[in-house]
């Protein structure tokens, strides 16, 4: 989709979103990744576009076309990620749909980290990254809706309540990962978003279409 709205449920409201996976680099060739392509985010993000907002986009590493009218920063790792969110507050709505890494190497080796004749164990320090999600909702800056992802193998409305709670969140939209619905690399998804004192499923259908309903969501729940 290539118009930009200026009206719709969102306009006049700024909505910063993060995607895609980060890369924490182990040393100038290697990095710890994950498999997130990105397009959950995305398509939030050209959602939030269609309903009139004005949308910054955070990204990991991906192979994604910007949507039309929306600002776009680009980031690779947990900690560039942490800085950029903060970095573009204030915003009424914060969407963390990225897959941040929850641990990134202690250092990163200044040269490429080579085979040694008769060791076959490397072992590689890992420290956890800042909780950007956590950081947004307790920021002074807060956005009025602060709106998490969690990407669940099991017992996934219980895990996603206890995301809600402890990072402080307005909304938590679970997928279940590996599931026959729902996934980092799939075009089509369903969620489950959570708030305190109500619950919707979304979908299954399309990124797009899922987004969409988020939105809906979304601006159906921010103050006015
Ligand atoms: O606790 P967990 O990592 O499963 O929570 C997932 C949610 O937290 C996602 O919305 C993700 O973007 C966010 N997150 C974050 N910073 C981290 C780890 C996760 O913002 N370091």
């Amino acid at each position: 989709m290539s118009h930009v709205p200026t009206a719709g449920p969102l306009a006049g409201k700024r909505v910063l979103v993060s995607a895609g996976p980060t890369y924490e680099d182990i040393d100038p060739v290697r990095f710890v990744g994950n498999r997130s392509s990105g397009k959950m985010g995305f398509a939030v993000a050209a959602a939030a576009r269609d309903a009139g907002a004005e949308v910054v986009l955070v990204a990991g590493p991906v192979h994604m076309d910007t949507p039309a009218g929306v600002s776009r920063i680009d980031v690779r790792s947990a900690a560039q990620m942490h800085a950029a969110v903060l970095g573009a507050l204030p915003a009424d709505v914060y969407v963390g749909a990225a897959a941040v890494a929850d641990f990134t190497p202690r250092r990163v080796s200044e040269h490429k980290i080579k085979k040694t004749a008769g060791t076959d164990t490397l072992v590689l320090e890992l420290v956890r990254t800042p909780d950007i999600l956590a950081d947004v909702s307790a920021h002074p800056q807060r956005p009025a809706l602060v709106v998490g992802f969690a990407a669940e193998t099991h017992d996934v409305a219980r895990y996603a309540r206890g995301k809600l709670v402890a990072k402080r969140l307005d909304l938590i939209a679970a997928n279940l990962v590996g599931g026959a619905e729902g996934g980092f690399e799939r075009d089509d998804n369903a969620l489950a978003v959570y708030w305190d004192g109500g619950e919707r499923p979304l979908g299954p259908a399309s990124k797009h279409e899922v987004a969409a309903q988020l939105v809906d969501l979304i601006a159906g729940r921010l103050p006015a």
